[in-house]
């Protein structure tokens, strides 16, 4: 009897172990931080239609020139609704943070 208890306390164990690994596998990626004011920019402005991950995926040594026609091809081609002032602060931000000058 006592084996059996133990069987069921280690299968009900073994649930909750999973129940944790399914949590962590959430999606948590999240704009990197910064003191730029285009970190809130890009924020309002590039979370509409896809994720992080888009910029994640970028490659790092990526330069100002690279960023500055993604984000006018996000609003010309893809019609994604940037004020222009809003470009320069945006760009300069995803230089510093996944291009180029990332750390
Ligand atoms: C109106 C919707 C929309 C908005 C808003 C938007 N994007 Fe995109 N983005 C797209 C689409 C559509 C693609 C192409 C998806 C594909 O190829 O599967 C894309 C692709 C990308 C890529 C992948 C590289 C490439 O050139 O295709 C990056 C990087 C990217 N976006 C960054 C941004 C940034 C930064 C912003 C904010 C300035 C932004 N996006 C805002 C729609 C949008």
């Amino acid at each position: 009897m006592k084996k059996y208890l133990l069987i069921l306390l280690l299968i009900l164990l073994s649930q909750v172990v999973g129940a944790e690994t399914i949590q962590l596998i959430q999606d948590t990626v999240q704009w990197r931080k910064s003191n730029l004011p285009g970190y809130q920019l890009t924020i309002q402005n590039c979370s509409a239609c896809h994720s992080v991950h888009y910029a994640e995926y970028q490659p790092p040594n990526s330069g100002k020139a690279y960023w500055d026609a993604t984000v006018k091809k996000m609003k010309t081609v893809f019609k994604a609704p940037i004020p222009d002032e809003d470009i320069q602060p945006i760009v300069e931000y995803l230089t510093q943070n996944y291009g180029a000058n990332r750390k």
